[in-house]
């Protein structure tokens, strides 16, 4: 193994697996890091109270990037969890129910609701078209009279379709379904507006927006029905009973920066991130046959290409790119690896001899970083191919 000073570091297109710190949020967390250490919960000193002061800013941070209010913001580990406690809250209030969600939602969510299904609650999982979306219609003929909940995802996390959130939303209006949304991807991606897009619940996650890793967010709607949640864990009564334990201040207090952030740089960065995306495809395109792009040709995340590529093990196109750190969107990047249920959900599932790129390009990334991104897969797969 080379010694770490040799190494250099590859360029970062892996942005939906994670982001990195922005330095403003890393800033805003400091002082919560040293000084401001309180607990937020021992309201009789001046520490606590600072703390508690910092973790209110931050709930008011998150609920404006939302279009929620204040009071329906709730912390949590990540988007896992928020899942967890949104799903399962709202099953193990209606014992044997009926739930609906979709064939490429994050395992977070479809694993959850497998699980409810194995012990008694009755699951219909929608299907999507060939670009990953979802028909609203679908979703209404899924309903039963006993649907309590219905969980669809705003952005994809491998291939970035974007779901039509306020339709399926007005789908449910006259439902007594509850409607949860998975926005990990999405924030600061796609306009989400709670009461515009009639969402009861929404799942969020501060390491995908550049913030700190192992903190999230769940919104839940109070008003003007208020969404009864079952915990999954008791303890000290924090988050409304509904997530207890000590709260990850500085973690929160970055969420809160990184979600303004994420909607004021919005618009400027989509179309940063197109642009860089277009590029990229262009010099493949240019260079490479047999390529196709997995995902929504409109409706999709601006950082995001997965493609599949025929002609090339996908392990080997992926060893070959020591420079580049990204993921294999492959149904089989190893013999034991699980099949992507996304690209299968969308018939792209590749073979032995078809590799899948995900592209993940995020804040940081250059036009310089693009080109030599391209530069190295075209060159990678031209020797693989060759080697045939
Ligand atoms: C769509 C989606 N949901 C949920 C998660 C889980 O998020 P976290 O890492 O915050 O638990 C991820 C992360 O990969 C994701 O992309």
């Amino acid at each position: 193994m080379l010694p770490a000073a040799a190494m250099t570091t590859p360029i970062y297109l892996d942005h939906h697996a994670t982001t990195p710190i922005d330095p403003r949020v890393l800033d805003a967390m400091l002082p919560s890091l040293r000084d401001e250490f309180g607990n937020p919960s021992s309201r009789h000193h001046a520490f606590g109270r600072r703390a508690a002061a910092r973790v209110e800013e931050a709930r008011e941070r998150v609920a404006q990037a939302l279009g929620a209010r204040y009071a329906d913001v709730v912390f949590t580990s990540g988007a896992t969890e928020s899942n967890a406690i949104a799903i399962q809250g709202v099953a193990r209030t209606h014992p044997g129910a009926h739930l609906v969600t979709t064939a490429i939602e994050h395992r977070a969510v479809l694993d959850t609701c497998r699980r409810l299904e194995r012990e008694g609650w009755r699951l219909t999982v929608v299907p999507v078209d060939r670009h990953g979306r979802v028909d609203p219609q679908h979703i209404r003929d899924a309903l039963a009279p006993d649907t309590v909940l219905v969980s669809v995802m705003a952005a994809n996390n491998e291939i970035g379709t974007v779901q039509p959130l306020a339709e399926i939303g007005a789908a449910l209006r006259d439902s007594q379904a509850l409607f949860h949304v998975d926005a990990t991807q999405a924030v600061g991606r796609v306009a989400l507006d709670v009461e515009a897009l009639g969402i009861d619940l929404l799942s969020l996650s501060a390491h995908k927006i550049y913030g700190p890793k192992g903190v999230g967010a769940l919104y839940r709607r109070r008003r003007p029905r208020r969404v009864e949640l079952q915990p999954l864990v008791d303890g000290g009564g924090q988050e409304d009973g509904l997530r207890p334990g000590t709260l990850n201040v500085p973690g929160i207090v970055g969420l809160g920066v990184a979600c303004e952030l994420a909607v004021a740089c919005r618009d400027e960065e989509n179309a940063r991130l197109h642009a860089l995306r277009e590029r990229l495809l262009a010099h493949l395109t240019r260079s490479l046959d047999g390529l196709t792009v997995n995902g929504h040709p409109q409706w999709r995340l601006a950082g995001n290409l997965n493609i599949g590529i025929d002609g090339v093990e996908p392990e080997a196109l992926l060893l070959g790119l020591p420079e580049l750190a990204l993921s294999a969107g492959a149904a089989c990047a190893s013999a034991s690896a699980r099949p992507s249920h996304v690209l299968e959900a969308i018939g792209a599932s590749g073979s032995a001899t078809r590799a899948a790129l995900r592209f993940g390009l995020g804040r940081f990334n250059t036009a310089e970083e693009i080109d030599r991104a391209a530069a190295l897969v075209v060159a990678r797969v031209r020797a693989l191919r060759a080697a045939r």
